[in-house]
């Protein structure tokens, strides 16, 4: 019998458990082909295909007894889903700390959905809709589809904790490598403007990685979740926050308050009419990462012509270092981000 028939499993405190799935991944012993299983009342059961060295769990134990319904479908199906209606339920969902945040569609029955949703991933208390993400502040609209309603959760990534509430600030789980790109790119001690920082999303893997980040966020509830993930994060020394309009913070003119940027980044769909603003901060030679929701046949012409375009009103040059596609925005529109070095 290998490792992998003796159905090992270590077992967590529920609160941890995405954090240790997390470790574990990282480990490469976390096994995605078994379900995460209610332990006792407050644990949970990770399935592993080897003992981890280096993660912190309890106990091991062997996953025993009837093997746990594997997917979405088996736990519809359960409870009187007919194929059709499966095929209407939505093929993928987020899991942030203990909240599920689901885009039911046009799923019937939502409620049993959410709690399919529940019985699927262990740990989680709590099942979201999420419905349109609105205004310049980017306020979401969610629905409690099952379980406690708790819109409050920590959810972990690529070793950064984001604190948030989902009833009130929006989170991309599409952006997640994206998160993590940010964190790769900068260097120790590089100067970093995030013009639209939200919850921290970009701003604090960039200072996990040692750069000294001004994080400008003018939504308060925003503001209040960022200020948290900073301190949450240990990086209250590189993160010098503002809750303001970023133009405001760049265009101030006080020498002692000055704020000049090695990289500036400027997540936010509508960046482009903030180029101006960005570039009287940016250095000879610094890189500005611009976001854009961009119809596909203008990808990526539009965005690098908008670059070119605020560059040449400064009589300064941009050389296009890349263009990437970061997720579908809508049905036939990308959000896309440029990366550009300005001379
Ligand atoms: C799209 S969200 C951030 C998304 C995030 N970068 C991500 O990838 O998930 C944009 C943020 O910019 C903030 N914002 C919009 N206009 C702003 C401005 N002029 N100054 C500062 N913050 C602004 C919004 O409140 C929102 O939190």
């Amino acid at each position: 019998m290998d490792e992998r028939d003796e159905r090992l499993a270590v077992v967590v405190d529920k609160p941890r458990a995405e954090a240790v799935i997390d470790d574990l991944e990282r480990a490469g012993v976390y096994d995605a082909d078994r379900s995460v299983r209610e332990y006792d009342e407050g644990s949970v059961s990770l399935p592993v295909t080897a003992v981890p060295d280096a993660v912190d769990y309890r106990e091991v134990v062997r996953q025993v007894g009837e093997p746990r319904l594997r997917d979405l479908a088996d736990h519809l199906r359960e409870r009187g889903w007919t194929d059709d209606e499966i095929d209407r339920a939505p093929a993928s969902w987020a899991v942030l700390g203990t909240v599920v945040l689901v885009d039911a569609g046009d799923a019937p029955r939502p409620a049993e959905l959410g709690e399919a949703l529940l019985d699927l991933h262990g740990a989680a208390d709590t099942v979201l809709a999420r419905g349109p993400i609105t205004g310049a502040h980017r306020e979401p609209d969610v629905t409690v589809l099952a379980g406690e309603g708790d819109t409050e959760t920590v959810h972990r990534e690529h070793g950064t904790t984001y604190a948030m509430d989902l009833a009130e600030v929006m989170f991309s789980p599409g952006n997640k490598a994206e998160r993590a790109r940010m964190g790769e790119q900068v260097s120790e001690g590089e100067r970093v403007v995030d013009m639209f920082a939200g919850i921290g999303y970009f701003a604090v893997p960039m200072a996990r990685a040692g750069a000294a980040v001004t994080a400008v966020e003018r939504n308060p509830a925003s503001f209040e979740f960022l200020l948290e993930n900073v301190r949450r994060n240990g990086v209250a020394d590189r993160v010098q926050p503002y809750r303001a309009d970023c133009r405001d913070v760049l265009e101030q003119t006080d020498p002692a308050t000055d704020v000049r940027a090695d990289r500036i980044v400027m997540g936010y769909y509508e960046a482009h009419e903030y180029l101006d603003s960005a570039l009287g901060a940016l250095e000879p030679g610094g890189v500005v990462h611009m976001h854009e929701a961009t119809p596909e046949a203008l990808v990526p012409d539009r965005p690098v012509e908008r670059l070119r375009d605020a560059a040449a009103d400064r009589d300064r040059s941009v050389e296009i270092l890349e263009t990437r596609r970061v997720k579908g925005y809508s049905e036939g529109v990308a959000h896309v981000v440029v990366d550009a070095r300005v001379e």
